[in-house]
């Protein structure tokens, strides 16, 4: 299998995240500095899925992407507090509770992560988890 070096797969991620051609409209991602040129930097929202305790709240997010990505899963971090199993108690995401970072493919994009992070906020289990005052941040 060839595989796609990690410069032209981020490249291909921003332009997903500036066009808005992700598939999903409720996450984004974006560059936090264009002049970052090594890619490592990134800006992350999710929105709130309807019906949780989550809902109306637009979620900040800073992601890093080391050299390594994306052979490991990029570090991501909410800004914004929540109360998520898979969360540390300062806003990281923790490697070893979220399924998508345990089995990592490497094909799997940030978007894709803040995606199945929403559905984690969906889940029977943490749709009603009691959330920190909206705006707190970490
Ligand atoms: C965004 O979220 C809404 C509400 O959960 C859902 O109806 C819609 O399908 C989602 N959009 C995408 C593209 O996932
Ligand atoms: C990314 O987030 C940081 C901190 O929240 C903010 O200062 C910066 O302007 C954001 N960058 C973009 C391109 O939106
Ligand atoms: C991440 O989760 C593991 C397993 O539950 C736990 O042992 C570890 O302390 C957590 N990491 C942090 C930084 O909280």
């Amino acid at each position: 299998m060839v595989e796609v070096p990690r410069n032209f797969r981020l490249l291909e991620e921003l332009e997903a995240g500036e066009k808005g051609t992700g598939s999903n409209q409720n996450v984004s991602v974006g560059l936090r500095d264009t002049s970052d040129i090594y890619f490592h930097f990134w800006n992350g929202t999710i929105v709130g899925p309807p019906s949780t305790t989550f809902e109306y709240r637009i979620l900040s997010l800073e992601i890093y992407c080391d050299e390594s990505y994306p052979k490991v899963p990029p570090h991501i971090r909410f800004l914004s507090k929540v109360n998520l199993p898979c969360v540390d108690p300062d806003g990281t995401v923790n490697r070893s509770k979220f399924l998508l970072f345990k089995n990592w493919d490497r094909r799997t994009t940030m978007e894709t992560c803040l995606s199945e992070l929403r559905k984690e906020m969906a889940s029977p289990a943490n749709r009603k988890l009691p959330q920190p005052p909206e705006g707190s941040v970490y």
